[in-house]
């Protein structure tokens, strides 16, 4: 059985020093490369509809695509730093979140230094969000060449279109709307790199359409029912509708294969999700931004890393997640009658169980779809 230090480098889950060790170090570069060995697999079985749910899936994604050149409102004003200031007084009803920061190094914060984390976080948010969309875009066309099926071939290259718009509509909010790029968070980077550099396809689903895209779902769910800037909120829900259905085709194409798989193989996806889903929550923590801010970093995040907004926050992030694997049988594969599984042992040291019950995104991507076909939403 693999250790911690196996999976994630470090014993302790919430070892803070160890999470900020990682940093990314090549913030400058324009190209990263992965090195990946898989097999490509041609299928000369051309039977459309043998897997019905994915055929359906494919046949609602060609009726669903939208332009993010013409569909999005671009002409709409953003002041970033009103909006930092309406959604703080929405939220919590002070720039400052309502916490009392007495003793704290942002307790000479003046209003202009919380605007501009506000700016600097935003910008950090929306960076990370391009960046994993591209994972999600070069995933997407490995599953195309990976997986034996030809529903799954037909979906996954619509899902390819999907990610190439959402990474192009991120990128033009963040150079035409907002005030600067982050490089990718190097926590983000590690999950990228192994997700791509595992041989194994339903590995890409796992690491790419459950547990990243489960996460993007949830937040971008959090970000659009938040924000009061209309173009953001616009646009995030013409990619949630996506989303949905891309976290659905995870969780349609892994159920069935997963109950051919041995004990031994499902440890190994269950150690996958839970070295993925810590990757996740240490990403979250924003540490570029405190350093741009001139902040002690260390210092810092001990605190907020206490605050309870953000362990709800953190929590919520894994909402769509922790129902698709119980769903996927992973929560408990292996257990001995009567005892808990090892996944959910450590998503229960993760704090993030309670989830396990919520609707699961098999089902529910529905619900997102945008009203009379993407172009007409409002
Ligand atoms: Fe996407
Ligand atoms: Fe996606």
């Amino acid at each position: 059985m693999s250790t911690n230090e196996e999976l994630i480098g470090r014993t302790d889950i919430n070892d803070l020093e160890a999470i900020l060790s990682i940093t990314n170090t090549e913030v400058d570069a324009v190209a990263h490369e992965v090195k990946a060995n898989y097999d490509t697999i041609f299928t000369w079985d051309y039977a459309k509809g043998a897997r019905p749910k994915l055929n359906r899936l494919y046949e609602k994604a060609k009726t669903s695509m939208w332009n993010g050149e013409t569909d999005l409102p671009w002409d709409t004003p953003v002041d970033q730093e009103q909006v930092v200031v309406a959604n703080a007084i929405g939220m919590s009803g002070s720039l400052t979140g309502g916490v009392d920061v007495s003793g704290t190094p942002f307790a000479k914060w003046s209003d202009q230094d919380w605007i501009n984390f506000g700016c600097e976080s935003q910008n950090w948010t929306l960076s990370q969000f391009m960046h994993g969309e591209q994972g999600a875009l070069i995933c997407t066309a490995r599953i195309v060449e990976t997986v034996p099926w030809i529903d799954a071939k037909y979906y996954a290259a619509t899902q390819v279109m999907d990610e190439a718009r959402h990474v192009e509509v991120f990128a033009k909010y963040l150079d035409t709307k907002l005030s600067g790029h982050y490089p990718i968070n190097a926590h983000l980077r590690l999950l990228l790199d192994d997700i791509i550099a595992d041989s194994r396809w339903d590995m890409t689903y796992l690491g790419m359409q459950i547990m990243v895209e489960g996460l993007a779902l949830a937040a971008f769910g959090f970000i659009h029912q938040l924000t009061t800037e209309p173009l953001l909120k616009q646009l995030l829900k013409y990619v949630m509708s996506d989303e949905a259905r891309h976290v659905a085709f995870g969780v349609l194409s892994l159920q069935d294969y997963y109950q051919q798989l041995s004990t031994a193989e499902l440890k190994d996806r269950q150690e996958f999700a839970f070295e993925a889903a810590t990757r996740m929550r240490d990403r979250f923590l924003q540490q570029e931004v405190f350093d741009r801010m001139g902040l002690p970093v260390k210092e810092v995040l001990s605190l907020v890393a206490q605050s309870p907004e953000r362990l709800v926050f953190q929590q919520m992030l894994f909402s769509k997640i922790v129902p698709n694997l119980k769903k996927l049988g992973l929560l408990d594969a292996g257990a001995k009658p009567g005892q808990p599984g090892w996944l959910r042992k450590r998503f229960e040291e993760l704090g993030v169980i309670q989830f396990e019950d919520w609707a699961d995104t098999g089902e529910e991507y529905e619900m997102f779809q945008l009203a009379n076909g993407a172009t007409s939403a409002a």
